[in-house]
């Protein structure tokens, strides 16, 4: 069943905790460069996206460096695509050849990755993609590439899709047994109808059994379309924004909103739609209000290394989590009674006793917060820990701060609650 966030098993403490996690897509899809459904989006056929498997050679792969760059944005965990909907495998797979150990590269890519970020100090997340439009027997359906020629359609006949469940079980399977601990498993995802595909395809009961028999305390998302049975763990609103605390059948639940910094997933070169600094700031300030995690997305690219865009905006971030940490990490919203005044958002740190307010929009001298008066002992601004006055008015209590927005892009002020 979901896990209520007011009573966490220790095992995914964790996770509540984080806050803010990388979501890497790598794949074969870094080469055209115009998204990760590229093959869908251009009905290219296995043969026609034979080239990028031949020319795959990300000679500037550092994984120590990509876990420095994540660990110094301030995250606390990572989630690689092991394999995305083109089928292509980064981890030396048994059960296929459609992986990165034959291509020119010629090395297992996942391994070395969870080495650095374990040892950066970051949890391991598998994305795994239940979709796989390269394997023979994965039946052409409304989503496949192939899905409007008839002569494909025609060749369902010959595939036999219990086959490519087996291949994802066993897949699974691997990936669960010969990297160590996994806290974390994303699968994505299913589309259930007539023409699609859902958890009797999938066989996701007995998927699910086995993960958690695998890896016991690990985090299941909520894709396998077990929803109203309770077969996971956490949900995954995708690039839009929670407006408040997300719940289950009336009881809160445990949550993570996946963002790109771009349109796509996957690297894309003239994708130009890049939110800024404080766009992202607001995000992440506004998803922990609202109890849930950010895992935000890089996508690598072929030759195997961050794009300067993604690069600048998580030192950014990183910079701004140094000095405002404590009002992100094991945070989440206000409790009952206090309400952001407008251009503000609230955090709650229960394990400090502290409340913070994110100031988004800066005032002239004076920020008022009705309904806080006797509920607060001492304020600072938490950048810098220089005392912020108070007075009170009735309910109000009103915070004294400087005329000049201070040098950081998202000002917090830190209230010791009374
Ligand atoms: C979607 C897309 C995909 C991406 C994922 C991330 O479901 O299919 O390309 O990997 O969302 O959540």
């Amino acid at each position: 069943m979901p896990i209520d966030p007011r009573n966490v098993p220790a095992s995914a403490r964790w996770f509540p905790e984080a806050r803010f996690g990388l979501f890497l897509h790598w794949g074969l899809y870094a080469l055209p460069a115009r998204h990760e459904w590229v093959k869908h989006h251009e009905r290219i056929d296995n043969e026609a996206y034979r080239k990028y498997f031949e020319r795959f050679d990300p000679d500037l792969y550092d994984p120590r460096e990509w876990a420095r760059t994540a660990r110094q944005a301030g995250m606390r965990y990572f989630v690689i695509t092991t394999k995305h909907h083109e089928g292509f495998c980064l981890f030396d797979s048994r059960l296929t050849d459609y992986k990165a150990t034959n291509t020119p590269c010629g090395r297992d890519l996942l391994r070395p990755m969870v080495e650095a970020f374990r040892e950066e100090g970051l949890k391991v997340g598998f994305y795994h993609s239940l979709i796989d439009w390269h394997h023979p027997h994965y039946t052409v359906d409304c989503m496949h590439p192939q899905r409007d020629d008839p002569q494909a359609r025609a060749a369902n006949a010959q595939r036999d899709f219990a086959r490519y469940r087996e291949y994802l079980h066993g897949q699974v399977r691997e990936l669960l047994t010969q990297y160590g601990k996994v806290d974390y498993l994303f699968f994505d995802f299913s589309y259930p109808g007539e023409d699609g595909k859902g958890r009797d395809d999938w066989g996701s009961e007995e998927l699910l059994r086995m993960v958690r028999e695998l890896q016991p305390g690990i985090l299941v998302n909520d894709r396998l379309d077990l929803e109203e049975q309770g077969g996971w763990d956490f949900k995954t609103p995708e690039q839009f924004m929670v407006r408040e605390p997300m719940t289950f059948r009336g009881q809160p639940i445990l949550w993570e909103t996946c963002q790109t910094f771009s349109g796509s997933w996957g690297y894309h070169r003239d994708e130009a739609t890049w939110k800024s600094v404080d766009q992202l700031l607001y995000l992440l300030i506004d998803t922990v209000a609202n109890g849930g995690n950010l895992l935000l997305n890089v996508g690598p690219t072929a030759r195997g290394e961050f794009d300067h865009r993604a690069k600048s905006r998580l030192a950014a971030m990183g910079e701004w989590l140094h000095r405002h940490g404590r009002a992100i990490y094991g945070c989440g919203p206000a409790p009952a009674g206090f309400v952001a005044p407008s251009g503000c958002r609230l955090t709650h740190n229960p394990a400090l006793g502290r409340l913070y307010v994110h100031l988004l929009h800066w005032p002239i001298g004076e920020l008022h917060l009705d309904g806080f008066a006797g509920k607060v002992a001492y304020a600072q601004l938490l950048h810098d820990a220089s005392e912020v006055g108070m007075k009170t008015a009735g309910e109000t209590l009103t915070l004294r701060v400087p005329v000049v927005k201070p040098d950081v892009p998202v000002p917090v002020v830190e209230l010791y609650l009374a």
